[in-house]
């Protein structure tokens, strides 16, 4: 008799368990037949009633029936949360494939926080001058880093034999190519692209087979520019480049321009500045003389404007280029060019 109603509750209880679509209809089942007033209980209650040869049987097969409803349950359960086998956890999980795989995903718990990236210090340096020549109302050229001997070379007015163009000074690839190893080649680009008045510079890589150490790369960046118009001198690149100094090093910065030789630039000039480490004291970025070179400028030689097809006798211009690495250096004191390269974050984390 209480066999029989043993039997009967299990197959109720394991169709209970099938029919149930929720957790929460699950854990009704469970109270239903395992609660402290469910139906095991109910006749757990009458085992101590039952004749003597009956009752331990009957305790035995209680028990089991108790252990194989809540097995049952915890079967079900795992329906609807896979990875869960917590018998107190009652939320109701979503199902899904992806979460089945990698097991339970709390919507309630805080995101993980990515790392941040941040700007290049090579970038922020391009960034921030791009910026002061905008102001000084530059606009902002890019030409091709695979050039033509053209651009990089005869229109420049370097001469036929001039050892810039030394396959020891200058990648070539085959058809006449090579990579560029100035940006100067953005000057004559933007002259026959458009017409004076003309203020732009010229952000880029450039490439030289340098042996590699402290002050050299075989790939590095340069910032051109370039001012065509009528009237303009000497004057007004020093102006340009004094506002520019100023501004980048600071307005206590001084300026020195010393006589030198471009082939496109006449007069050429190399600039120093007073060293921004040592405050001209003397220290090992200036090698002890006060004064660190920054860029090369001159006045745009006639056989340039020549070369684009501008007439010599009415406009003139200024231009100049400047090595970002070195300036990013200068500004913070960083003795080895290679570590823009080598992509160690405890470096770069610093800018
Ligand atoms: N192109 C030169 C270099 O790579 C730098 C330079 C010097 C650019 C004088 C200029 C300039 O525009 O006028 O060394």
């Amino acid at each position: 008799m209480m066999q029989e109603r043993l039997v009967a509750l299990r197959s109720r209880a394991k169709d209970d368990l099938a029919k149930a679509k929720t957790l929460n209809e699950i854990e009704y089942v469970r109270v239903h037949y395992l609660g402290r007033k469910g139906a095991i209980k109910e006749i757990m209650k009458a085992i101590p009633s039952l004749p003597p040869e009956e009752k331990s049987m009957m305790g035995k097969m209680a028990n089991q029936l108790k252990l194989e409803i809540s097995d049952e349950v915890e079967g079900a359960k795992k329906r609807f949360s896979p990875s869960s086998d917590s018998s107190t956890d009652k939320t109701p999980r979503l199902k899904n494939n992806a979460q089945d795989a990698k097991g339970s995903f709390d919507l309630s718990l805080p995101g993980k926080r990515q790392p941040y990236g941040h700007i290049h210090p090579i970038t922020q340096t391009i960034n921030e001058i791009k910026s002061i020549f905008s102001k000084l109302g530059f606009a902002v050229e890019y030409g091709p880093e695979l050039e033509q001997e053209y651009y990089n070379f005869d229109a420049l007015n370097v001469p036929p034999d001039h050892p810039s163009r030394e396959d020891f000074d200058t990648f070539y690839l085959d058809n006449k190519l090579l990579l560029r190893s100035q940006t100067s080649t953005v000057q004559i680009r933007t002259m026959k692209k458009r017409r004076p008045p003309i203020r732009m510079i010229a952000p880029g890589k450039v490439y030289r087979p340098d042996t590699v150490d402290a002050r050299h790369a075989s790939m590095f960046h340069q910032i051109e520019g370039l001012l065509v118009d009528e009237g303009v001198s000497f004057q007004d690149l020093k102006y340009a480049l004094t506002s520019f100094s100023k501004i980048y090093f600071g307005q206590d910065i001084k300026m020195r321009f010393r006589p030198s030789f471009f082939p496109f630039t006449e007069p050429s000039a190399e600039v120093d500045i007073s060293c921004s480490i040592c405050n001209a004291k003397g220290c090992r970025v200036c090698s002890h003389s006060g004064w660190v070179e920054v860029l090369g400028a001159g006045m745009v030689d006639p056989n340039v404007f020549e070369a684009v097809g501008y007439d010599a006798e009415k406009y003139t211009g200024f231009a100049f280029g400047m090595g970002v690495e070195r300036l990013t250096m200068l500004r913070y004191g960083i003795d080895d060019i290679r570590l823009f390269f080598e992509n160690d974050l405890r470096f770069l984390s610093q800018f």
